[in-house]
């Protein structure tokens, strides 16, 4: 099984996918935190997309296609994968459709979480992560449930992400409205966009998930 999910900064994605990732023994593929690892390692890819991310802006398809060529190539990307921010531009889905059938592989479905975009501002705004292990929180949707400290390990600093400030924010929708919207109808005409209302609370939208993935 091979899944997109597509949609908005904030819509759900990584929240979705590791869900996903868990109840389906898929993997979670996120060009975002891809590169968030090269920016942190101070790798050439870091080095590029570095300034690029913080303004809000897309990173060159060049880099793009090339990194997830060589992830979904990894031995675990066999037992399924699930696409999280990307593609994210029309040449990235041509690209992508061109890699899986030289593989043989086929996508199952591009699943698009569908959020309006005051709601996005309010859940990027509010959103931070454990520094230990990457665990989610939201100041307003998600605390730990001892305040300060990780559920998950105990660890008591946590992080917000340098593009979630509100102006890069509007950079990021503006980014989505006019180069990843274009995806909508290119997968459309394929046959494999399903819809799924990302308003809805964060267990609405994975039993939504499970119903499409279980088909
Ligand atoms: P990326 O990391 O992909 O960020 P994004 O698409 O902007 O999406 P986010 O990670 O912000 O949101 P999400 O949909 O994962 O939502 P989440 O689950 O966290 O990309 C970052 C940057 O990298 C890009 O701007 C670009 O520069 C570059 N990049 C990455 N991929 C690229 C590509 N393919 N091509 C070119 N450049 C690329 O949820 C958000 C918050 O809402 C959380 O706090 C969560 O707890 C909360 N929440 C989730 N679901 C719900 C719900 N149902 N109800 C209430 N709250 C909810
Ligand atoms: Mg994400
Ligand atoms: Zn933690």
């Amino acid at each position: 099984m091979n899944l997109i999910l597509l949609g908005p900064p904030g819509a759900g994605k990584g929240t979705q996918a590791k869900l996903l990732e868990e109840g389906f023994g898929l993997v979670q593929v996120s060009t975002g935190d891809m590169l968030r690892a090269e920016v942190k390692a101070g790798s050439e890819i870091g080095l590029q997309a570095k300034a690029i991310m913080e303004r809000g802006d897309l990173v060159p398809d060049s880099i793009i296609t090339a990194m997830l060529a060589a992830r979904v190539s990894r031995p675990d990307a066999a037992k399924g994968f699930i696409l999280d921010g990307f593609p994210r531009t029309v040449p990235q889905a041509e690209a992508l459709d061109a890699m899986l059938s030289e593989k043989s592989l086929s996508l199952d479905h591009v699943i698009e979480l569908k959020v309006d975009d005051a709601a996005l501002v309010e859940r990027i705004s509010g959103r931070y992560t454990c520094g230990n292990c990457g665990e989610g929180y939201h100041d307003s949707f998600k605390q730990p449930v001892k305040p300060g400290v990780c559920d998950k390990c105990g660890h008591t600093e946590f992080v917000r992400r340098a593009d979630d400030k509100a102006e890069t924010v509007a950079a990021r929708l503006s980014a989505y409205h006019r180069q990843t919207a274009p995806l909508l109808p290119y997968y459309g005409a394929q046959g494999k966009l399903k819809a799924v209302d990302g308003m809805a609370s964060m267990t609405s939208v994975a039993a939504a998930l499970s119903v499409i993935v279980k088909g």
